[in-house]
């Protein structure tokens, strides 16, 4: 196990361990499981009110922590705030982000982290990780080619494949996000269907959905856009804005998508109604039908939420990429009445305030690239530094988790970077995801 944030922090002076039935309002608490495991905010908070304990109870949990109050900490405690304010928490961080930047300083700020790892440990894992990524397109790139033939063998593999991701998933509550550095352009679609199905089955199994609804979302979502084959290359792949015409063109995807599922007997029936719906909106403002609320079940909603944050991370011009921070403000921001808030909160709980592959700057000026998450808080992710003492190759990674006195202070647009920080933190030009096990790195 190599990540900081996973150990078990050493039994510290500031906490002690008691039984739920000695929770009192105002205690300041830490929860001893993962911030996937229950319905806060964070892990570590002060305790409001009576609801705020029954619903600790109901975890079940043997011990939990009491925080001694006269800590570091304490300043960064906030009220357990939960799921439902979890859209507002993200609004919050964005006013930071609005506030003009300054020149971001390319001084050192050198100073002695609790826990730095080693950027070669990382990288290393990256790598193997990496692997796997190129493995899968190659894997996917065959199916889809497969159900593009109406190959019944295609679907039956591809739902194998599903069912032991899906097993993966639900055997390992604990699983980390790693960024991925896609770079073939001319890869784009499959690493879209990829980063979507990926995306969609993490925030199925938060919302507590069955082996066999997973296995119609995963089907559903790597598929969800097989339609665009009909569509020309000139359409999809063009970097300006689209003429009317090729834009009526282009919404004719999931028809298509759903035409070519439904040639194949055995292709899900569920699934290909995530085909044909993906861009349907609550507020009957989507496409192809205009559908609206209860006529939208809950595993399409799933997949038009990933779809729209893939969608813009990694848009077909890449100069209007939304850094993954803004990708879900604008969505809680502007979105709210056409997609599903709860699904959007439950997938903001999972991704973290600041996703990986949003640039930061901490309280104490110094600027870096969101690398993992965090499963004890969203505010406090996986953090690479920019160090001008060391090569890229050796920059430090810090958890901010184990870092009391550092936080995250606002995101950073890269074109606020100067040169030097840019070329030292090597954003990828395309946000794509990988899910890993972390007890089985
Ligand atoms: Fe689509």
């Amino acid at each position: 196990m190599w990540l900081p944030f996973i150990k078990k922090k050493s039994a510290p002076e500031n906490k002690r361990s008691i039984h739920p039935s000695e929770l009192k309002i105002g205690m300041v608490i830490e929860l001893p499981v993962s911030w996937l495991r229950h319905p806060f905010w964070k892990s570590r908070f002060r305790i409001r009110d009576a609801s705020q304990i029954e619903k600790i109870m109901a975890l079940n949990l043997p011990f939990l922590y009491q925080i001694m109050e006269d800590t570091n900490d304490a300043g960064k405690l906030a009220e357990g705030q939960e799921l439902t304010e979890y859209t507002q928490e993200i609004e919050e961080a964005d006013t930071k982000t609005q506030e003009p930047t300054e020149t971001v300083s390319t001084k050192s700020y050198r100073k002695a982290y609790k826990t730095k790892i080693p950027a070669t440990i990382h990288h290393r894992k990256i790598q193997a990780t990496q692997k796997k990524y190129d493995q899968t397109v190659t894997e996917v790139k065959r199916l889809i080619k497969g159900v593009l033939a109406f190959s019944e063998d295609a679907v039956g593999e591809t739902e194998a494949i599903m069912k032991s991701m899906i097993e993966v998933l639900l055997q390992n509550p604990t699983s980390s996000l790693f960024l991925i550095n896609a770079k073939k352009k001319s890869e784009v679609l499959f690493h879209h269907a990829i980063n979507v199905c990926i995306l969609s089955l993490l925030i199925g199994k938060e919302f507590g959905l069955s082996a066999e609804e997973l296995l119609f979302l995963g089907m559903g979502s790597i598929f969800h856009d097989i339609g665009k084959i009909r569509i020309p290359k000139a359409i999809l792949l063009k970097d300006k804005p689209l003429s009317k015409t090729e834009k009526e063109f282009l919404k004719l995807h999931p028809q298509y998508g759903a035409e070519i599922a439904q040639r194949i007997k055995t292709f899900p029936e569920a699934s290909i109604n995530i085909i044909y719906s993906h861009h349907e909106m609550l507020d009957g403002s989507g496409y192809p039908k205009g559908l609206k609320e209860d006529q939208i079940p809950t595993i399409v909603r799933i997949v038009t939420i990933a779809n729209l944050y893939d969608n813009y991370c990694n848009p077909r011009n890449p100069e209007k990429a939304l850094t993954p921070h803004k990708a879900l403000v604008h969505m809680s921001k502007k979105l709210a009445s056409k997609i599903d808030v709860k699904i959007l909160a439950q997938f903001i709980k999972l991704l973290g305030i600041y996703p990986p592959g949003t640039i930061v700057q901490l309280n104490n000026g110094a600027v870096g690239i969101v690398v993992g998450k965090s499963p004890a808080s969203p505010t406090e992710p996986l953090v690479m530094l920019y160090d001008p003492d060391e090569p890229p190759s050796r920059a430090p990674i810090i958890s901010l988790w184990d870092e009391p006195d550092l936080k995250i202070e606002k995101s950073l647009r890269p074109a606020d970077l100067p040169d030097d920080i840019l070329t030292y933190l090597n954003p990828p030009l395309r946000i794509t995801y990988m899910i890993e096990p972390i007890d089985r790195m």
